[in-house]
């Protein structure tokens, strides 16, 4: 693959949460970063995408656009997909599937368009089109400009390959180090997650402390296109080892499933040494010794868990707690409901933008330093 190589990154992120990812993506160093709905665009060769997809925590799968070109007819189509150059990208052994979306043109029937696109790669360079194909094409027809890119991530990003054991409603990773990022954090203090499931923001806030890359542990659909280069990947896995840092990270849970689930977590993820989780309710949460930090938390929240009048009490003993015991700490709190957090009675900023998880719209509320 040349150095000259230039093409359009898409690089999705949740709605509500793209310039987050605009600014995670600017700070590692992609150009062109442009924030569209659903996402963000850059522009770069198939290092950056690689280097997206190992590097950046807040996006969901990255996307090279390998062709762009006007198709006013299913004819037209099938004659520019032959010009494509395939080979430059899609082996011959390799399987592929293709997924086609039609909107606002004259080509409207999408199954008869990924048809043309599918005998294109077939007949020009022998790849197999099947349904149950692990690398994905995207082909978009939109005001007839029809556009094709590549899944290079293949499994969504979220699963970074530690977080297995899972207990009630465990957030996103992706979604976890963006409201990370939102509440300012960028790995130098403490972060507290009093309600912590299986572990998410504490783990993913020890792993941005310690440098290590969301990628490192699983496998991409990258790595089954033409011109992989293996050692060249070998050598941006490697990275640049990082110092331990002071800061410490605590999670808790009143349900002993989920501790050990957080634990197991973070033992996979190789930052359990940072981490301390211990069972026992909010009402019990101690403030731990050292610097002041984040206390990050998804509470339970709507129709998701538990009942609405015992989740009021909930959100009012998590904000008397942390506003008797947690003095110059930043809380974030991630909800579904307005009413619930203002139920801690913190002095909340205006929220974040809706984002959507779990069938629900969730936002980010946060604090200053208590006082
Ligand atoms: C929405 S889940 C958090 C999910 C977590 N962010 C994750 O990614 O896995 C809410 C958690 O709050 C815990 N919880 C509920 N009431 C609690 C209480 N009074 N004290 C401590 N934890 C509580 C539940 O056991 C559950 O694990």
């Amino acid at each position: 693959m040349s150095e000259a190589e230039d093409f359009e990154i898409f690089l999705a992120a949740p709605p509500g949460l793209e310039p987050v990812l605009a600014e995670e993506a600017r700070e590692a160093g992609f150009t062109g970063v442009v924030v569209t709905a659903g996402g963000i665009t850059a522009r770069g060769g198939w290092a950056d995408a690689w280097r997206a997809n190992l590097c950046l925590r807040g996006v969901g799968r990255v996307l090279v656009r390998v062709a762009a070109f006007r198709a006013m007819h299913l004819a037209q189509l099938d004659k520019r997909a032959r010009k494509v150059a395939w080979g430059e990208f899609l082996r011959p052994d390799v399987p592929v599937r293709i997924e086609a979306s039609c909107h606002a043109s004259r080509i409207y029937h999408q199954k008869a368009a990924a048809d043309r696109v599918a005998r294109a790669i077939s007949e020009t360079i022998g790849a197999p089109v099947v349904a149950e194909a692990a690398l994905r094409l995207l082909v978009r027809i939109e005001d007839d400009l029809c556009t094709i890119s590549v899944d290079t991530s293949g499994e969504p990003l979220h699963r970074r390959g530690h977080k297995l054991a899972v207990g009630k409603a465990p957030l996103r990773e992706t979604l976890a180090a963006l409201f990370l990022r939102q509440c300012s954090y960028r790995g130098g203090e403490p972060v507290l997650d009093p309600m912590c499931g299986s572990g998410t923001f504490v783990i993913e806030a020890a792993e941005i402390a310690t440098g290590l890359n969301p990628g490192r542990s699983r496998r991409f659909a990258f790595e089954a296109l033409a011109g992989f280069d293996a050692k060249a990947w070998d050598a941006m896995r490697q990275g640049t080892p990082q110092a331990a840092p002071e800061a410490r990270f605590f999670g808790s849970d009143r349900d002993a499933g989920a501790v050990r689930s957080a634990t197991a977590n973070a033992e996979r993820a190789g930052v359990a040494g940072l981490c301390q989780f211990d069972c026992h309710a909010i009402s019990d949460l101690a403030r731990p010794e050292g610097p002041t930090g984040l206390v990050i938390v998804n509470p339970p929240y709507g129709a998701r868990i538990g009942n609405k009048k015992l989740l009021y009490g909930l959100y009012a003993t998590l904000g008397r707690v942390l506003a008797e015991r947690f003095s110059g700490w930043r809380v974030g709190i991630v909800t579904s409901e307005a009413g619930l957090a203002r139920a801690t009675g913190l002095p909340l900023a205006p929220p974040g933008a809706p984002v959507a998880h779990g069938g629900l719209k969730v936002r980010l509320w946060q604090t200053g330093p208590l006082k």
